[in-house]
């Protein structure tokens, strides 16, 4: 194949990344180091408390790391500007963050306006976006975000995200709020827009399934420590250790290839195993 005369470039590299926020006992990341290659989809998948959110604000600098190193394609991210470096990822969180004062098409126009786009640009994309997140652009693009549901909302946010096309895209716990059914169909479009666009995704979830399902490699971690990084296939058939065994048990035994949990065939738990609490309380062990 052409591909391997082809330089691979790694998107984003974590070099012995370590974050201990001010007075803790502990680091919330703790000695980070790995690679992720251009148009990868990880997902970043652990116990609450485990140091995903920590890990992924460091990207796009709403944290800085205590010591180490944050490339993104070949640049360290300490030496740009925190303003540019966050245009140029897209970021999605659990509680989405519209602006209730502004309609779904003006949500989505936030970045091209600061980029000054000129309107015509900007109402082609705001179109091309509903569509590829399937919202219908007549229907909603007057809407305000009060006048969404949570799925839909969760969508605009995605959209927004994507507008200025980014080559990185932070997702975190995006869907965690959705019920499983919705959840099930943003999961599917979320695979269908990065398999269009290859740009690369880091996905934090405290959903084994969903991090199996969604995955290229997944992410594994624990007290702030890489326990797997590796595919799918690869983590189901040699878990990394004692924990990630744990971690798969408890997605209700066999998260096999291509993430499908003997559970879902069975009819129960449709919701989607979670590890972990979602109180954001400390769970160290
Ligand atoms: N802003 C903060 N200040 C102090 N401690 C924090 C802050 N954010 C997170 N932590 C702590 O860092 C650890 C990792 O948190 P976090 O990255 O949010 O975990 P996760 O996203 O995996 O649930 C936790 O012990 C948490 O209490
Ligand atoms: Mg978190």
């Amino acid at each position: 194949m052409m591909d391997v005369l082809t330089p691979v470039s790694p998107a984003l590299e974590f070099h012995h990344v370590t974050k201990r926020f001010p007075d803790a006992g502990y680091n919330a990341v703790d000695d980070v180091s790995l690679s992720i290659d251009e148009g990868e989809l990880v997902t970043l998948v652990g116990t609450s408390g485990s140091g995903k959110t920590t890990l992924l604000k460091m990207v796009n600098r709403l944290y800085e790391p205590t010591a180490g190193q944050i490339v993104l394609r070949g640049h360290d991210i300490m030496a740009a500007d925190p303003v540019q470096l966050r245009r140029g990822i897209g970021y999605v969180i659990q509680q989405v963050g519209l602006f209730p004062h502004m309609t779904v098409a003006e949500n989505i126009a936030v970045v091209p306006k600061l980029l000054k786009w000129d309107s015509a640009r900007t109402g082609a994309r705001i179109d091309e976006l509903l569509q590829l997140v399937q919202l219908d652009s007549a229907e909603f693009a007057r809407r305000y975000p009060a006048e969404l549901s949570g799925g839909q909302q969760q969508r605009v946010g995605l959209a927004r995200a994507l507008a200025v096309d980014p080559a990185l895209m932070l997702l975190d716990e995006p869907f965690g709020a959705i019920d499983a059914i919705t959840r099930d169909g943003l999961q599917n479009e979320l695979l269908r827009i990065h398999a269009a666009h290859r740009r690369t995704y880091l996905f934090v979830t405290h959903d084994i399934r969903e991090a199996f399902k969604l995955g290229t490699r997944v992410l594994i971690m624990h007290g702030g420590r890489v326990q797997q990084f590796a595919t799918p296939d690869e983590i189901a058939a040699a878990p990394a250790n004692e924990f990630v065994v744990e971690l798969l048990a408890s997605a209700g035994t066999s998260v096999g290839p291509s993430g499908e949990a003997s559970v879902e065939t069975s009819g129960g738990m449709s919701a989607g195993t979670s590890v972990g609490t979602s109180t954001g309380d400390d769970v160290r062990g």
